[in-house]
């Protein structure tokens, strides 16, 4: 494709409406560029902050169309946008980055074969397609001892993903996802998950943040922390993970990979967990501790435009607000004056649902 820098002005179309559509679209308009929001809930809080809203299915060709007809580029902030939905917009526009990262990220199985044919290791695993499978995948939790079986499709936030250590409960797990395509991964004991937030460039310069040490509490990111308490030279090994997973991808924009530091003497290091080919929760620290935020650097590659720097000027701490935790706003803003505290403008508290989060920074120590 052409190298076809946007002009000030133009419109960059989001697919997902929720906290990290709304703050691309916020990035969006800090560089005088208009954003076009598609989503099929009619609350969606991106919606609140964008130029224009398009609140239609996935399916609905003709509100694709006039949709993409609007943009000049379209990207997305959630990786489960159909593919279908995404060819009919790429044929009035270009996607970044494009339907095949979507694609394989979007089903753990053919992630899990891009990351092996790519070279990167993987949790040890046994794919389960069918009740055909069940055999081999009850031998290999026989050998793994404790495992956890992940939907293939539609997962997040630990939902779709159930911890097994017997043969009853793998196959009451299985029956419990109505027997859809799933993998079977051994529970590995690390020491630490880490993350890299990459961006890539439209001509293919790869940048990266610092590693943040993650913390999830029931399968949901709870905190990222930077500096990670995590030899340099797996944050180093990491990044360059990271960069060769953009460059097979012939990646445009920001992307999130997750991994597990093994402990010492384990034969990897680092296990690959998961990509996502979206700005990532786990690098929302970048607004307050970088000059140039992941939402600016996405906004920047798929608009065409160089990447800004991914240095670090601080320490950062940032929590999200899960469920009830945001009803604290008040006292987070009495008591922590200097921390940046976000609302997603959700109306509806639900456990475990992101409504906001916060971040406190603190001068460099480590450096
Ligand atoms: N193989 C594993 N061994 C140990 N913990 C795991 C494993 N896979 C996932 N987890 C834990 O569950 C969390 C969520 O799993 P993940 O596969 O990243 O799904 P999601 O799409 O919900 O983020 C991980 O961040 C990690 O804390
Ligand atoms: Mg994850």
């Amino acid at each position: 494709m052409p190298f076809e820098p946007l002009q000030p002005g133009a419109t960059i179309g989001i697919f997902g409406g929720g906290q990290l559509g709304r703050f691309l679209a916020i990035a969006a308009s800090k560089l005088g560029l208009q954003t076009a929001v598609y989503a099929p809930e009619q609350d969606s809080p991106a919606f609140q902050v964008a130029s224009q809203q398009f609140a239609a299915s996935y399916g609905d060709e003709a509100a694709l169309e006039r949709f993409a007809k609007a943009c000049g580029v379209i990207t997305f902030e959630f990786e489960n946008v159909p593919a279908a939905t995404l060819e009919i917009a790429a044929r009035h526009c270009p996607v970044r980055p494009g339907a095949r990262a979507a694609a394989i990220a979007q089903d753990r199985i053919a992630e899990k074969r891009f990351l092996m044919e790519a070279g990167l290791p993987t949790a040890p695993q046994a794919v389960i397609e069918s009740q055909d499978d069940m055999p081999l995948a009850l031998a290999f939790l026989e050998r793994a001892g404790r495992a956890i079986l992940k939907r293939s499709r539609e997962g997040y936030d630990g939902k779709g993903q159930k911890r097994v250590s017997s043969a009853g409960e793998l196959k009451a797990a299985y029956a419990g996802f109505g027997e859809a395509a799933c993998v079977l991964e051994a529970l590995l004991d690390f020491s630490m998950e880490i993350s890299v937030i990459g961006v890539r460039s439209l001509d293919g310069r790869m940048s990266c943040y610092d590693c943040p040490e993650n913390h999830h509490k029931g399968g949901i990111l709870h905190t990222s922390t930077v500096p990670a308490r995590c030899p340099e030279k797996h944050q180093r090994l990491a990044k360059d993970m990271a960069a060769r997973i953009a460059e097979a991808l012939g990646y445009c924009g920001a992307m999130g990979v997750e991994f597990f530091v093994m402990p010492d003497g384990a034969a990897e290091p680092l296990i690959v967990n998961e990509i996502a080919p979206r700005v990532h929760n786990s690098g929302h620290w970048t607004m307050d501790a970088c000059a140039i935020s992941q939402f600016e650097n996405h906004i920047r590659a798929v608009a065409g435009w160089p990447i800004g720097s991914v240095a670090r000027h601080s320490a950062a701490v940032m929590t999200n607000l899960l469920g009830e935790d945001v009803l604290r706003w008040r006292s987070i803003l009495a008591d922590e004056p200097g921390s940046s505290i976000y609302l997603y403008g959700k109306s509806e508290v639900r456990p475990g649902r992101k409504l906001g989060h916060v971040t406190g920074i603190s001068p460099l120590t480590d450096k």
